[in-house]
């Protein structure tokens, strides 16, 4: 078996890469983590990657001041530079371009902490309760240039419970990503979760 070569993208604590890292220790695993790319410093996830054994690189946006497209060209060499062939994003704070949607159509995944389409966006645990949701959850997807719109790979629900805050409910959500992002880049990795945009190109190397 051929394993994916995987980059993570963060910009905090990064737990669900700890959990991606994880999973992938697996000898069945279909793919492996080999980089983890932060756009801030500090990111406490960067530490825990080195612990782990995993290529780190900071490509760190401030430095680029309003030249998005600068700092993606740099996020980009570095994904070349180590032959990633699928980027998961992981709590990576940056919104990207459509250039570099496209460049990575179907081998670029996110995970959201809601049940998408419901609650694109930040907030999405205060939001939740807000609304009086039963049920919130979490979501991993396909990148489309629009934020959290594009093809679901995998969604699991957990309940709200009475009494629900903000930290137990996103507690709640967290042990359900940590699960689900393994799964969903098994399937993407495997071949049997894909995406190709209409009318666009997706290996555009
Ligand atoms: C997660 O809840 C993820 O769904 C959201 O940001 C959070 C990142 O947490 N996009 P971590 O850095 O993976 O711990």
């Amino acid at each position: 078996m051929t394993k994916k070569r995987v980059a993570v993208l963060i910009s905090g604590r990064g737990s669900n890469m700890t959990a991606l890292i994880e999973a992938a220790k697996a000898q069945d695993y279909p793919a492996e983590i080999m980089l983890v790319v932060a756009n801030l410093p500090a990111a406490p996830g960067l530490a825990r990657a080195r612990q782990a054994g995993i290529a780190t690189a900071i490509v760190d946006h401030r430095t680029f001041g309003s030249d998005r497209e600068a700092f993606e060209r740099a996020l980009d060499a570095q994904l070349q530079a180590h032959g990633i062939d699928i980027v998961c994003l992981a709590g990576f704070m940056r919104l990207l371009s459509p250039w570099f949607v496209a460049r990575w159509s179907g081998r670029l995944i996110n995970i959201h902490p809601a049940l998408l389409p419901q609650f694109k966006g930040l907030h999405t645990h205060r939001r939740a309760l807000a609304a009086g949701v039963k049920r919130h959850g979490a979501t991993v997807h396909f990148v489309v240039p629009e934020t959290d719109s594009g093809p679901i790979i995998v969604q699991e629900s957990v309940p709200v419970i009475d009494g629900d805050t903000e930290e137990t409910l996103s507690a709640r959500v967290l042990e359900v990503e940590h699960r689900i992002y393994p799964q969903a880049l098994r399937l993407v990795a495997e071949g049997l979760a894909t995406f190709a945009a209409a009318g666009g190109e997706t290996a555009a190397r």
